[in-house]
């Protein structure tokens, strides 16, 4: 078992890595909760494929245990959903001295959280991510929500796990764009902090090769997250590093409405955005073309769609972050060096020409 500890002076919380560690699920929770009652928020497709090894293995600790099941997908992270969990945990009485369970990937790990922070002024919780994108990011870091109509993740707040149990062994039933989804996000924390990494991912050759060493891959993602975080919780500085790819991605995914997944749109920003920022003298020569190098290892694909820049600016321009009249973009100078450039508005065509 790889372990993390994330110090956030106040909170502090550990970071499980074990393959198999769900089918000890309820061994693992014996150590940090003893009061009756669990309510695990979790989606269909999780649900059937793991919700009988959880239960059982929560049922061997006596624990009274209420599964709320939503629909897979964005849209379940939604103001009527989370109405919905709150109905749930009130018809099961649970109280502020039980325990809530995020098992699910992104979605749940949001919409679980946001439910623990808000519900009687907040319940312990813990969360158990079930994809590759969740176990290196959203699961870590606190940051929960949900989506209005007008926006993604406009309402939400930052709230920590009791404890992370990442199991890498569920990733054997995540279909491929899911693995990619989250080998985008691997690929980034590299890019941004890491050129060891970046070079030891390079090498992979096969999926079997990255599964063999993915426990590793886990652990050293979470782990640059866990730094910036502790640097930086509340994203004002440092954090925004995570957004690497993302000015661009985020504005793809909406313009493709959600077409690309979250990993494949950021893969896709992560090389166009550094191409430009060669060629503007911001990033060593032939950074772009190793991003390229590694995006091909992993089939994902780093071409820009036929797309209209226009339209693809307005979406930048429109986003939440970007109110100030700046936009923080981030770029690397190098492989494993990534910087914040505050780019005014005017100017952030340079970028997207
Ligand atoms: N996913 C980016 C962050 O947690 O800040």
């Amino acid at each position: 078992m790889k372990m993390l500890e994330i110090d956030l002076g106040k909170h502090k919380y550990n970071i499980l890595i074990e393959k198999g560690l769900v089918r000890n699920l309820g061994h693992e929770i014996k150590s940090i909760y003893n009061n009756k009652k669990i309510a695990l928020v979790t989606d269909e497709n999780v649900y059937s494929l793991y919700g009988q090894v959880v239960k059982e293995s929560l049922q061997k600790y006596k624990y009274e245990l209420r599964f709320i099941v939503v629909d897979p997908g964005e849209s379940s992270k939604s103001l009527e959903v989370l109405e919905n969990i709150y109905k749930h945990f009130i018809d099961f009485n649970l109280t502020r001295s039980d325990l809530i369970v995020a098992f699910g990937g992104g979605v749940v790990g949001d919409l679980a959280g946001f439910a623990a922070s808000s519900y009687l002024r907040g319940v312990d919780y813990v969360q158990v991510p079930t994809t590759l994108l969740a176990q290196i990011d959203s699961s870590i870091g606190g940051k929960v929500a949900v989506n209005l109509e007008q926006g993604k993740n406009l309402i939400g707040s930052f709230y920590h796990p009791k404890r992370v149990f990442i199991d890498p062994q569920l990733l054997h039933t995540l279909p491929e764009k899911y693995i990619k989804d989250g080998l985008g996000e691997v690929i980034k924390y590299a890019c941004i902090k890491d050129a060891d990494f970046f070079q030891s991912l390079s090498s992979i050759r096969s999926k079997n090769e990255l599964f063999n060493k993915i426990e590793n891959i886990i652990y050293r993602c979470c782990n640059i997250k866990r730094k910036v975080v502790e640097k930086d919780e509340g994203d004002k500085g440092e954090r925004m590093l995570l957004n690497f790819g993302h000015t661009l991605g985020h504005a793809i995914e909406k313009y493709y409405n959600y077409e690309y997944s979250h990993g494949e749109a950021v893969a896709l920003g992560m090389y166009n955005i550094t191409k430009k920022s060669e060629a503007l003298g911001y990033t060593e020569t032939g950074t772009s073309e190793k991003i390229i190098n590694i995006l091909n290892n992993f089939k994902i694909e780093y071409k820009l769609p036929n797309l209209k820049m226009d339209k693809i600016k307005d979406i930048i321009l429109f986003d939440k972050k970007n109110i100030s009249g700046k936009i923080n973009l981030i770029l690397l100078n190098k492989i494993g060096h990534g910087f914040i450039e505050s780019v005014s508005i005017d100017s952030i065509n340079k970028f997207l020409e």
